[in-house]
């Protein structure tokens, strides 16, 4: 088999050089996506924390204690996001408010010449996702989505088989995501497809970022979603919330508890109104002339919350589960001899594979290399067209064509 490469050049060699602190931090948006993010930021030296922005005091205070045991400092603190901005001594913020605000945000930011950290999805539709495009490219400007799976050592180990040609062309594929925690989507911000553009959009662009690194671009899109069990009738009770609710399902959150629950919230997950659905399947043809299917639910059990990926190429296939961070090979004309199980690392599923303790320190090295980064501008282009594009295709029960969006949607370079 060919030598498990990584795609992050820094990643091979000694961390570059860099003063103590050089790199100067904002955040915006301090909730439970940027807490793992910035800890991580700040037990790099390169990186350090000026700066901290949210609406609610509570997380300021959180982040404001977490600053102070790291680095031995506290921050300045914003309610508006273009105040912190304003602070000429910030030169990167990272992004991780609700998804309706990434666009706005990510355009600002780039307008005031800093470099981004932008948690995906990259905009909920495609003209948003153009004018973040834009916005980087004339800042000239660094940006980064948070496509942590990129930094997997499982993605990665099955993205350098199928591109070493292991398994000959490949021919087909197919994908399945399962999530028992997602019932925080029909709650809070989550549960309003204005907000996120869809569940697809904000749950498996991810994944669609995935298949454009190891797959190519795409030709043609088509996607079904549907309602199937965070509705009413779903669970034996008609209550809107759990205050009000005398059988309680898995996912009750009792009133004390709401403070501390990941939405702060505890609208009933089946019977508050909400218009996102809770499983899809697309379906990619790539310019290959390669088919892939996408499978998404959120009604596994709670003991199978994982991913999986299975490639068939025209001499032999691979198929793992990302907590497994292994693949099985199978030769195509070969027999049982010939089958060989790949360990990719052991980090589990936990973390995005691995993925979240790296991220933000490649993104680090991209800047201090002054460079691109892995989830750049061309994965937040491609995955959006993808994810976008599905979303449209479910929405208007057509196939899309994807020259059609890219003529209305070129990438700016
Ligand atoms: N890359 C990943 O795998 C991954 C995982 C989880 C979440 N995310 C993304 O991270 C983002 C945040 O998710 P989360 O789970 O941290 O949500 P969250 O609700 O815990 O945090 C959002 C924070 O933003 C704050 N906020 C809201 N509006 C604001 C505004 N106008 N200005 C400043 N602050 C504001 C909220 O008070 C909250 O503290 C989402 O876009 C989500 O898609 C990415």
């Amino acid at each position: 088999m060919g030598k498990k490469k990584t795609d992050t050049p820094a990643s091979a060699g000694a961390k570059p050089a860099a003063e103590k602190g050089s790199i100067r931090f904002g955040v915006i948006g301090c909730g439970g996506r940027a807490d793992g993010l910035t800890r991580t930021l700040m037990s790099d030296k390169r990186g350090d924390l000026l700066a901290i922005c949210d609406i609610d005091p509570e997380q300021i205070d959180h982040y404001e204690k977490m600053a102070k045991s790291s680095l031995g400092h506290g921050t300045k603190h914003y309610t508006d996001y273009k105040d912190l901005l304003d602070n000429a001594d910030i030169d990167a913020v990272i992004i991780a408010t609700p998804d309706q605000w990434h666009h706005e945000m990510a355009v600002e930011a780039f307008k005031k010449k800093k470099h981004v950290f932008l948690e995906k999805p990259a905009g909920t539709n495609l003209d948003q996702n153009q004018a973040i495009l834009k916005a980087a490219k004339a800042s000239g400007k660094t940006l980064e989505i948070g496509y942590v799976l990129r930094y997997s050592p499982f993605y990665q180990g099955v993205r350098s088989l199928v591109q070493s040609g292991d398994i000959g062309n490949p021919l087909a594929a197919d994908a399945l995501e399962e999530y028992y925690g997602a019932f925080h989507f029909y709650r809070g911000w989550w549960k309003s497809k204005g907000n996120n553009g869809g569940i697809m959009i904000q749950k498996i662009c991810h994944d669609m970022d995935l298949w454009y690194w190891i797959f190519g671009k795409p030709r043609k899109i088509v996607a079904f979603e549907s309602l199937m069990n965070f509705k009413p009738g779903g669970w034996d009770s008609k209550a809107k919330t759990c205050n009000e609710c005398k059988n309680h399902c898995p996912y009750y959150i009792p009133p004390e508890g709401v403070k501390a629950s990941k939405t702060k919230s505890n609208e009933c997950v089946y019977n508050d109104p909400h218009d996102i659905t809770d499983n899809c399947n697309v379906l990619v043809q790539f310019e290959s002339g390669m088919t892939m299917s996408q499978g998404m639910n959120f009604f596994n059990a709670v003991t199978r919350s994982d991913r999986f990926i299975h490639v068939v190429g025209s001499t032999g296939e691979i198929s793992g589960w990302l907590s497994e961070n292994m693949v099985r090979y199978d030769k195509r004309h070969g027999n049982d001899n010939d089958v060989k199980y790949l360990q990719f690392s052991t980090t589990g599923a936990d973390g995005h594979g691995g993925g979240d303790q790296i991220q933000i320190l490649k993104f680090l090295d991209a800047l201090v290399e002054g460079r691109e980064a892995l989830a750049g501008r061309e994965s937040a282009y491609w995955s959006s067209i993808i994810i976008m594009g599905a979303q449209m295709a479910a929405d208007q029960n057509r196939v899309i064509d994807v020259k059609e969006l890219t003529a209305k949607y070129p990438f700016p370079g």
